[in-house]
């Protein structure tokens, strides 16, 4: 077993780069399906994740390497439409590859993505979304068979805006025959990433950060090279380790426009916010003195407060002044890292979609468990923030978000050690 030991309560101080986003790489490796060209993916992270895309990959008859930080895929030998369970249950973002082999090959057949993260997570959208664009499906037993003699064009309308069901439904319109509009789709800055790849496939699609996405099916067939854009859940993990541990830090390729809701949180409560460079992605962040309570925090999709920035927030106030409240509005078990930060001794009370954290003088470090991906962030940025020694497990969480997270906080002078 690998822990990471912390010693907290040392300011930070240093540079750090932001990886690319895991969000948009993901869905763009699965997009890579839709030409029978190559794909050269840049600032892909060494994440566990796309380790896995690559392996659905290579399964499905794809030649895939990785040289630094680029991903090299040549979709031209596709020969399967499946991906096995042990696969599926690995990640739960491979449900994004169902739109992306009808496409490209008019039937798929693979398993639900497995656990319980965050609580329910069903995919009746994409079923519905697939559905419509005339696919049939069948669900039995946890496997689901999708076949489509043909695809067509059509108007889908999301009941809620799912980054998941969007970016399946485009992949499928790529192929399909006329034109398909989906309204009320998620307008995530990744959603914006995966239209202007699939615009370089030669896929005449618009509207991608609005309600209001136009696809036209097309037999696109170019080789491309693609940029995935700054994480901004990362980001603003590093944002809210500065605000707890304090000290002054500098991010760089980070984008200040897709996470404008943190950066106006951190400000409110205390954190000096400084956006030196837009365009190269320069944030100076830094706090001096004693945080002060937020007023209530509500998730939302984006462009409202992100869901995946709600536990490193929480973490960020926990020794602040006074009372923030949070209202998790995404997802219906978010606040699994609450009875871990208790052992710290914060103050937080939850109830159905709400959290109460009221402000303590001091945490102290502690023994902790992460039990998903940003909630394990939480409870790093909060072991900065605590006198004394605390020991995370469960790194491969974090390990499927994070690239080199150990490196990184040494970057910004923590005092962080990797131990198996
Ligand atoms: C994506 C992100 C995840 C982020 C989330 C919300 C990836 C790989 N993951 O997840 O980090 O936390 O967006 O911003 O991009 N829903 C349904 N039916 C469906 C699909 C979704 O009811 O068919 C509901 C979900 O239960 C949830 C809400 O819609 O309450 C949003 O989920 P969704 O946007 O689909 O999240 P993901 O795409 O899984």
């Amino acid at each position: 077993m690998s822990i990471l030991r912390i010693n907290g309560c040392r300011e930070l101080d240093g540079v750090i780069r932001i990886q690319g986003a895991k969000n948009s790489v993901l869905p763009i490796m699965a997009a890579s399906i839709l030409t029978e060209g190559v794909s050269v993916i840049h600032n892909c992270p060494r994440l566990a994740d796309v380790d896995v895309s690559m392996r659905i990959l290579e399964h499905l008859g794809c030649e895939v390497h990785r040289n630094e930080e680029s991903v090299y895929i040549n979709s031209a030998g596709l020969i399967r439409s499946d991906i096995p369970d042990a696969l599926m249950r690995e990640m739960r973002s491979s449900v994004v590859f169902l739109g992306a082999i009808l496409a490209r090959t008019g039937e798929t057949r693979l398993s639900l993505p497995g656990g319980c993260e965050l609580g329910p997570r069903p995919i009746d959208l994409h079923i519905a979304a697939l559905r419509q664009m005339g696919a049939e499906i069948n669900e039995i037993g946890g496997k689901i068979t999708c076949r489509a003699k043909y695809l067509k064009g059509c108007r889908i309308n999301l009941a809620t805006p799912s980054v998941g069901a969007t970016e399946n439904a485009m992949l499928t319109a790529c192929r399909c025959k006329g034109t398909t509009i989906i309204t009320n789709p998620a307008r995530e800055p990744e959603i914006e990433d995966l239209q202007n790849y699939l615009r370089k496939l030669g896929i005449n699609i618009c509207g991608a950060g609005t309600s209001l996405i136009t696809v036209e099916g097309t037999d696109a067939k170019k080789d491309v090279e693609h940029t995935i854009i700054s994480d901004r859940i990362v980001a603003a993990t590093y944002l809210s380790a500065v605000a707890s541990a304090g000290g002054l830090i500098r991010l760089e390729e980070a984008n200040p426009r897709h996470i404008m809701t943190v950066i106006d949180v951190l400000k409110e409560i205390g954190c000096d916010i400084e956006i030196n460079d837009i365009d190269k992605g320069i944030i100076t962040a830094s706090r001096k003195g004693k945080l002060k309570a937020a007023r209530p925090i509500t998730t939302s999709p984006y462009p409202g407060f992100p869901t995946d920035a709600q536990p490193p927030i929480m973490a960020a106030v926990l020794k602040a002044d006074g009372t923030t409240v949070f209202v998790e509005n995404i997802f219906e078990n978010r606040y699994r890292h609450v009875e871990e930060l208790k052992r710290l001794g914060a103050d937080i009370k939850t109830e159905g979609k709400t959290a109460i954290v009221c402000g303590v003088n001091h945490l102290s470090g502690a023994e902790l468990r992460s039990t998903d991906l940003r909630g394990g962030a939480a409870l790093v940025v909060a072991a900065l923030g605590a006198e004394g020694t605390s020991d995370i497990s469960g790194l491969h969480h974090i390990d499927r978000g994070y690239d080199c997270l150990e490196a990184a906080l040494h970057c910004l002078g923590a005092d962080v050690k990797h131990i198996t």
